[in-house]
């Protein structure tokens, strides 16, 4: 199995472009069902799961051009396909979006569960609570969801979250886009990629109001028409490529990011001693000195995101004192890394939701095992900083997420390969 080879303890110097938003990527390509005509959308990432995505939806029978890296013309006006393949379906997490695409676009639907990262129990509760507001009736087995119109037919509803989930805010937006009335939810999610969802359907002719707040309205259309999107630069990979520098040491100019979105991260990264500087669409960020200690709960956007825990607790362990690091959103999700980092040398007691990062002067080599996508990304820093060299294993679930991860370490200095087997 593919591996990466990371000899550590070379500061990190230079520029790095952010591809487009993961989570943002994996929401707009299956909205494209919803669109009569070709979508071109721009800055999409050739990572793993975008792949998946456009070849589940080219095996639904859409037209797929790759004009240039990074734009993919998707027409989706002769599907007819409301049941894509299970085995596709059950290579990645966000597939269950084909729900409420295909619920939004024929009234009806059958996905099965899907796979991807299980750091954690992740429940759909929420999105079938949508689903049913809306008028659909669920049939759920351990297999699949399958979805048809109630006796009244789809209809536009109001829909209070028990929790700010962001796949349920849009799996409901999806469904909701094309069917009759209007839908309003209530103790909707706010992350960023909610915002890029809601301003590609609006670009193709959508009436969705509120997204970024905790009250969305969607005022359902007869049609959506094809245009032209550019999707977000990915918050969680720009937060990634900083706390390596943090971790490792160096001075980097981080290119194509938002720097509103990443505000809970830099203040973070500051207080634990980097120093950063924000430009219009670029942020540049510098350690040298000892990382001090700090502490970390994650939370919804705007707070500190869960996908970044990883990450920021090897920032930790490398600091000077003791850090707490609380985790909010998935509770198991130290799991999966913090062995490994121990592995390395790392200092970290976990009690229910909070683990305690006792800092180390150095972290050093191993043989590590990523255990989902960011935990491998965090195992990646790790070896970068420690002394000798660092084997990471499993790294598909890394490549889910992270286009060119080697390329772009490697242009930053680093000393990092991929090794096939
Ligand atoms: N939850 C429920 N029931 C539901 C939905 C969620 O109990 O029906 C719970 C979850 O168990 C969790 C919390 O609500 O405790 C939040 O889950 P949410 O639905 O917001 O997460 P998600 O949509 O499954 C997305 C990202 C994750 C990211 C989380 C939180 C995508 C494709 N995935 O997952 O990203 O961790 O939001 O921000 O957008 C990643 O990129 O590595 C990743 C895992």
């Amino acid at each position: 199995m593919a591996k990466y080879e990371i000899n550590g303890g070379k500061p990190l110097n230079g520029t790095i472009t952010i591809s487009g938003a993961k989570n943002a990527a994996v929401a707009i390509l299956p909205a494209a069902l919803l669109v009569h005509g070709v979508c071109r959308i721009e800055n999409v990432p050739n990572i793993s799961d975008t792949c998946i995505m456009l070849g589940i939806l080219k095996q639904m029978g859409a037209q797929i051009e790759y004009p240039e890296p990074g734009v993919v013309e998707i027409d989706c006006s002769s599907v007819q396909c409301s049941e894509p393949d299970g085995d596709l379906v059950k290579k990645m997490r966000a597939s269950y979006y084909l729900m409420g695409a295909l619920l939004g676009r024929f009234g009806k639907a059958h996905v099965a569960l899907p796979g991807g990262c299980n750091f954690a129990s992740r429940p759909i509760d929420q999105h079938i609570k949508g689903f049913l507001a809306l008028g659909a009736e669920v049939d759920e087995t351990e297999d699949y969801v399958a979805l048809t119109p109630g006796e009244e037919g789809l209809r536009g509803q109001r829909i209070c979250l028990d929790m700010a989930s962001v796949g349920a805010t849009i799996n409901i937006m999806l469904a909701a886009t094309l069917i009759p009335g209007q839908t309003v939810i209530e103790n909707a999610a706010k992350e960023p990629h909610i915002v890029d969802l809601a301003n590609f359907l609006n670009t193709m002719g959508a009436r969705v109001s509120g997204a970024g707040t905790d009250t969305m309205k969607i005022r359902g259309v007869n049609c959506l028409h094809g245009g032209t999107y550019a999707i977000i630069p990915d918050q969680i990979e720009a937060g990634t490529y900083m706390a390596a520098v943090t971790a490792v040491g160096g001075n980097v100019l981080v290119q194509n990011v938002i720097p509103k979105h990443m505000e809970c991260i830099t203040n973070k990264l500051q207080e634990m001693g980097a120093k950063i500087i924000n430009y219009d669409d670029s942020i540049r960020i510098i350690r040298s000195g000892r990382l001090r200690q700090t502490t970390v709960k994650t939370r919804p956007y705007p707070g500190f995101p869960t996908d970044m825990q990883a990450q920021v607790c090897v920032c930790m362990s490398l600091a000077g004192g003791i850090s707490r690091l609380t985790e909010s959103v998935y509770e198991t999700r130290f799991f999966g890394y913090c062995t490994e980092l121990e592995s390395m040398g790392a200092k970290i007691s976990i009690n229910g939701k909070t683990a305690t990062v006792s800092g180390v002067e150095k972290l050093r080599g191993a043989t590590v095992c990523a255990h989902d996508l960011r935990a491998g990304a965090a195992l990646v820093i790790a070896g970068l900083a420690a002394e000798g060299t660092t084997y990471v294993e499993h790294i598909h679930f890394i490549e889910r997420g992270y286009e060119d991860l080697v390329e772009k370490l490697t242009s930053l200095g680093a000393d990092i390969r991929r090794l096939d087997n």
